[in-house]
């Protein structure tokens, strides 16, 4: 039941003109489409009308108002097929939906007495009987029939046409979208909604109108994301010449949703949790998160909505090239060093161990049973790199034309991978050939490195090798072209001037390692430098290079590149880690070595010139980043190391954090602007280090600040010191303060479930189960079950992966009950699951035992897929 890329057949019908009427009720809601058809070009006059329908009730079809006779048609669970039907006509349908047993919150549901729509990439067949495809593209009208009192507010998609009263208390608003779109674009909201609204003028003088509808209680978490929406419309215009096309942009804020927000044209429905935001309820990382997510729904109107996807493996097309600009934005808006450094982090923890795992994809996926399971970051992350990659081969300038000409060429079409890299190819001259593997090819590559200096020839030689290993489905791999952004530190730490082959290369450089092997000799090197290689991450690879700990402190003091800095502090902190957990392993008592220790307070000491950097040099490798590097992961020596190195550091260099965390108190009034989050930041890194200490001071110095109640972002940094004490009555009374005071703001009590299961002593298991019970706990609320079972799983390895299993216990009881209510958020629920390759064998053979009782039960496509491919790479 896989479908294949390969099999795509272009439609035989296309639908001119979308008309529908929905009269809402909870459980029996009555949806009318009107849909004016015409037969493509080349298909057969016999060929039957097929349309996509999920477990769809039909009440009525009609073609040209005749309805039709038992034997002219035939409706199963997921289709109906009409034998005979005329060249051009109008179909007419009648079902009937119940959105309020609708738990899988695809299609139409209800969250909190709202209806809402979450239609991509196939909800729209739970809805009405149509050509589900993004190749087919119509314009909507939309009617929406509700009961007055209960959904005062009746939005869809486009501009607002007619509106008026009916009989029994109900009332209508008809609205029109004069774009065509495919229907996974289609949206509809109603309920009972306030707004705040502005203006915004384009560049070519069109006045916008821009609202943001939200539950009343929530007005007062409106004003940032239209401050981000705004920038982000101005933004486009700017940088990519694109320009808002409707009268009308509206975003709604919606409790029970699956992912983080959706671009329906005219009509953005976003997770509550990405969307609004205030400064007692919200950190300054949320903050930046909605902001990024506001601009990525938006972009979307262009790369997405204008020019769309041909078919479902395309969806890197929009969801890359989306994600790309969104990053741009974000590093324009903030601090473009740190918003790099929080991408790759990213991709080489998740991304990465999604390319080493059973469920490993290329960019552009072949074959799937359940494309919803591929919203994943191979498509969204690695997919950016991609795009980064084109745009670094070709340069800004050449990019943006490239940009220009596709949006240009294709707007108002359906298209694929190959038409935007083919406008890359044509604005640049190059040849992309090889270049498209990596929409092909699934796996991380590796490239080593070996180098040697030539004295007498004043000749350093680089030899660059890449290999990416097998993935399933795919053995055999071909060279990819991967760009090695690099420069040469003399002995001041100095970028060399780069000569090869008698060309001279500027200080830094773009090497073309297209094939396995390849050596690059450069000329005129005085003295053997140090290489800082792929600077900005300019290719997603693991860089495997053998770097001694002077030559890493001195490239993380002095090279001309923040991102490779940073990363050479990272691979510092690594080499000590690696030695503590060898002593762990061996039974030894660990040691924190004096040259690591004074590298930090160095760092700690020296008056930081961009503090928001210093605060990510100073974090150690996250245990998901260091387990990356291994070839068996031990999850304890990783934890157990990571947690004495920081223990020793708070310790050790206590009275210089307690300076930085002094220093680095502000009285300004709160603002989620890149300085104060840069400061914020550093101080709660500080405090970290001193509570870690285990010292009774620091923890006053948590108690005061939580009590402070400044803003969330102190009060939480505070609590997850207090609360992940190992002490259980340090964080108690805060835990229960916080949880009361903030019992009625379901935004903040996910935060509240998120910072008790992240506490890593022994106890966490017995913590998750209890707040299972607890009645705030709602396993069918998507975020609740993210702020619950999602962060003890990702965010607490240590007791996930506890030895006597009850971790994947845990989660597995969960999956199933999922797998019954929401298989979207089961499917990625179970992920964790499936990482297994790289574990030791007790802990393999348990989480086996877990994926084979889940296999066991009656599986949805979603959980089927990614099960399915667990157990048969086992
Ligand atoms: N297109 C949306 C976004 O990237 C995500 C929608 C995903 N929907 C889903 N059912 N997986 O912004
Ligand atoms: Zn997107």
């Amino acid at each position: 039941h896989a479908i294949y890329l390969k099999d795509y057949q272009p439609p035989r019908y296309q639908v001119e003109h979308t008309e529908l009427r929905f009269d809402l009720a909870p459980d029996a809601t009555r949806v009318q489409a009107t849909l004016q058809i015409a037969r493509a070009p080349g298909t057969a006059s016999d060929a039957a009308l097929v349309l996509d329908g999920d477990h769809l009730t039909l009440e009525h079809v009609a073609i040209d108002g005749q309805p039709l006779e038992p034997g002219e048609f035939e409706v199963t669970d997921r289709a109906l097929t009409i034998y005979t039907v005329p060249e051009r006509f109008r179909l007419d349908t009648e079902v009937v939906l119940a959105p309020a047993s609708n738990t899988a919150l695809e299609g139409l549901y209800q969250s909190n007495g709202m209806f809402c729509t979450q239609c991509e990439p196939e909800g729209f067949r739970r809805i009405t009987f149509y050509p589900d495809r993004p190749d087919v593209m119509a314009t909507f009208t939309t009617t929406v029939i509700g009961d007055q009192a209960a959904t005062p507010i009746l939005l869809a998609n486009g501009n607002p046409v007619e509106r008026g009263e009916l009989p029994d208390g109900r009332h209508f608003v008809t609205w029109n979208d004069p774009h065509p779109k495919p229907a996974y674009l289609f949206a509809l909201v109603a309920g009972n909604l306030e707004k705040i609204e502005d203006q915004f003028t384009t560049q070519g003088g069109r006045e916008v109108t821009l609202q943001i509808w939200v539950e009343q209680q929530n007005l007062d978490k409106t004003a940032f994301a239209m401050t981000a929406l705004k920038h982000s419309m101005r933004w486009d215009e700017e940088r990519f010449g694109r320009e808002y096309d409707l009268d009308l942009f509206m975003i709604v804020a919606v409790d029970d949703f699956n992912m983080g927000a959706m671009e329906n044209k005219g009509l953005n429905i976003f997770n509550s949790s990405a969307v609004l935001a205030n400064p007692d309820t919200t950190v300054d990382a949320m903050f930046q998160r909605i902001e990024g997510i506001v601009a990525h729904e938006y972009f979307h109107n262009w790369s997405g909505n204008r020019v769309t996807c041909r078919d479902w493996f395309q969806l890197a097309l929009k969801e890359g090239f989306t994600v790309f600009r969104d990053q741009l934005f974000s590093s324009d808006m903030n601090s473009a060093p740190v918003k790099r450094i929080e991408d790759v982090a990213l991709l080489r923890t998740a991304q990465f161990a999604e390319d080493s795992g059973p469920t490993a994809h290329p960019v552009r996926p072949d074959h799937f049973i359940e494309i919803s399971n591929f919203y994943t970051l191979t498509v969204y992350e690695k997919g950016a790199e991609v795009v980064r990659m084109l745009c670094n081969l070709l340069g800004w300038e050449t990019f943006r034309k490239g940009s220009d000409l596709y949006f240009e060429r294709f707007d108002g079409q359906a298209v694929r991978v190959e038409d935007f890299v083919d406008c890359m190819a044509e604005v640049s001259n190059l040849d992309l050939t090889q270049f498209m593997r990596w929409y092909s090819q699934a796996g991380t590559p590796e490239v080593s490195v070996d180098s040697a200096y030539d004295a007498e020839r004043r000749t350093f030689t680089l030899t660059l090798s890449q290999h990416t290993p097998a993935t399933p489905g795919q053995d055999e791999k071909a060279p990819l072209q991967i760009p090695v952004e690099m420069g040469l530190l003399d002995e001041q730490g100095a970028d060399m001037a780069l000569v090869i082959d008698g060309q001279s290369h500027g200080s830094s450089t773009v090497l073309n390692l297209d094939e396995s092997t390849k050596q690059f000799v450069f000329e005129d090197v005085p003295h053997a430098p140090v290489p800082s290689l792929l600077r900005g991450f300019s290719a997603p690879v693991k860089l495997r290079q053998t770097l001694t700990r002077e030559q890493l402190s001195f490239l993380m003091r002095h090279d001309s590149d923040g991102f490779n800095r940073w990363d050479a502090g990272q691979q510092l902190a690594l080499k000590e880690l690696e030695t503590l957990m060898a002593a762990y392993r061996h039974g030894d008592e660990m040691v924190l070595d004096e040259f690591f220790v004074e590298t930090v307070r160095s760092l700690v000491e020296t008056p930081a010139s961009d503090k928001a950097v210093l605060a990510e040099m100073l974090t150690l490798p996250t245990e998901a980043f260091i387990a990356e590097q291994q070839t068996t992961v031990d999850i304890d020596a990783i934890h157990q190391a990571r947690r004495f190195a920081i223990a020793r550091l708070g310790d050790t260099l206590f009275e210089a954090f307690e300076t930085l965390y002094t220093q680095e108190q502000s009285d300004a009034a709160y603002a989620p602007d890149f300085d104060q989050i840069a400061q914020r930041s550093l101080k709660n890194v500080a405090l970290a280090y001193l509570c870690a200490s285990g010292r009774e001071e620091a923890f006053a110095y948590a108690r005061r600040q939580f009590e402070a109640n400044a803003n969330m972002t102190d009060v939480r940094a505070a609590l997850t010191q207090l609360a992940h004490a190992g002490d259980t009555s340090i964080g108690d009374p805060a835990i229960r303060a916080f949880g009361e005071r903030w019992a009625h703001d379901p935004l903040v009590m996910d935060q509240w479930f998120a910072t008790q299961v992240s506490r890593p002593h022994e106890d966490a298991l017995e913590r998750v189960r209890f707040l299972m019970a607890h009645p705030a706990f709602s396993i069918k609320n998507p975020n609740r079950v993210r702020a619950l079972i999602g962060t003890f799983v990702n965010q607490n390895r240590v007791n996930f992966h506890r030895r006597d299993g009850q971790g994947y216990r845990l989660l597995a009881d969960v999956v199933i009950e999922l797998n019954r209510l929401n298989p979207e958020i089961a499917a990625r629920m179970v992920l964790p699951l499936t990482r297994f390759k790289r574990l030791d064998e007790t802990r393999r053979a348990l989480m086996l035992e877990q994926l084979e009782r889940i296999k066991a039960e009656p599986l949805s496509r979603n959980v089927y897929e990614v099960v399915d491919k667990a157990l048969t790479s086992a």
